[in-house]
């Protein structure tokens, strides 16, 4: 048997991204509706020894680093013992977790002690009364604790910023400025149309280029830093800055050539992009009975299938993107 996850464009799949929860404690207008996203049964769910197995064998293909996302990971009761689990995971270099920041404050000591190297931390304002209205709860004073409590501590912090047209986007530059002090990284990305309502109209349409030319316009100047392969984002640094920042064209999707990543949604749906509708359930799967071997090779199998790029995904869809990213594992 084949041993290594490699798809039909000859790249090398090392990154899983594992939604550990649809659900969220946030509203955020971007992501659902203000009732909330559709949710699931909780049977349904994977639980975390299904979750730890999948991560363990596709490990064994290959796969080194995983990101818990969700919904909000903080949110699925024990979260910090699935992380404790996973840790023992000897093939796994990085562990990062994606999170709203609402509920973490008390465990970021916990988090600093296993393989966990970064956290994304969504961050869309400063202002506490355009948080409450862009995620309709009023938590900023929370989060903002976490900001800092994240930034004095030894993990990496990427801030992520969704740019949202009429919304957020006169607070770019001062996005930027924070990373005059602060050893963070500030990532600016796209707004997607996966709001779980459908497509969303906007009126002015914020993509990378727009982003960096309003940047480029509050600073003297800005440098191009060197991405890495597989980066998602395009990296800059006001020079002297202490920290960077970055662009995600998420929806304009000029960096899928070198995609190296996976997604298994919180019900177990296996992804081979974020733009498609779901390859295969390994929930039912699993729960048939199944050994590692069965799970290696129905794996080395819908790799062979993952798409060029985002825009090829999409096409094959049976449905119209529709989804929230609480449900997909943004
Ligand atoms: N467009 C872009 N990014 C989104 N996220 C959630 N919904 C969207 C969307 N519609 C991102 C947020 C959050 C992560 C979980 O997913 O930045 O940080
Ligand atoms: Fe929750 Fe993240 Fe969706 Fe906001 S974007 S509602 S924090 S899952």
């Amino acid at each position: 048997m084949e041993s290594k996850l490699v798809d039909s464009f000859g790249r090398q799949i090392s990154y899983l991204r594992l939604a550990v929860t649809d659900r969220c404690n946030l509203r955020c207008q971007y992501c659902m509706p203000a009732q909330g996203a559709d949710i699931v049964d909780r049977k349904e769910l994977l639980n975390y020894k299904e979750m730890y197995r999948l991560t363990r064998v596709l490990s064994e293909l290959g796969v080194n680093k995983v990101r818990l996302t969700g919904g909000e990971p903080f949110v699925r009761r024990d979260f910090i013992k699935f992380l404790e689990m996973l840790d023992f995971n000897d093939l796994l270099d990085e562990i990062n977790i994606t999170t709203n920041g609402a509920l973490i404050c008390q465990h970021i000591k916990s988090i600093e002690k296993l393989k966990v190297k970064s956290i994304n931390l969504s961050l869309d304002t400063l202002r506490r009364d355009r948080f409450a209205q862009i995620t309709r709860r009023d938590v900023f004073n929370e989060v903002y604790k976490t900001f800092e409590l994240l930034e004095d501590s030894s993990l990496n912090l990427k801030l992520n910023f969704v740019v949202q047209s009429g919304i957020n986007t006169d607070e770019l530059v001062d996005f930027v400025s924070l990373t005059q002090h602060k050893n963070i990284s500030v990532r600016f990305i796209e707004e997607m149309p996966f709001n779980g309502v459908g497509q969303k109209r906007i009126n002015e349409v914020w993509d990378y280029e727009k982003i960096l030319k309003n940047i480029e316009r509050g600073f003297d100047s800005v440098e191009k830093l060197v991405d890495k392969k597989s980066s998602t984002s395009r990296n800059f640094r006001v020079p002297n800055f202490k920290g960077t920042f970055g662009i995600i064209p998420a929806f304009t999707r000029t960096i899928c050539g070198d995609c190296n990543r996976i997604r298994i949604t919180a019900t177990g749906m296996f992804k081979n992009c974020l733009f498609d509708d779901g390859v295969f359930n390994v929930r039912d799967f699993l729960r048939k009975g199944v050994s590692d071997d069965d799970l290696k090779e129905l794996f080395l199998s819908i790799i062979t299938k993952k798409p060029k790029n985002g825009f090829e995904a999409e096409k094959n869809r049976a449905s119209k993107v529709n989804e929230s990213m609480s449900s997909i594992g943004g």
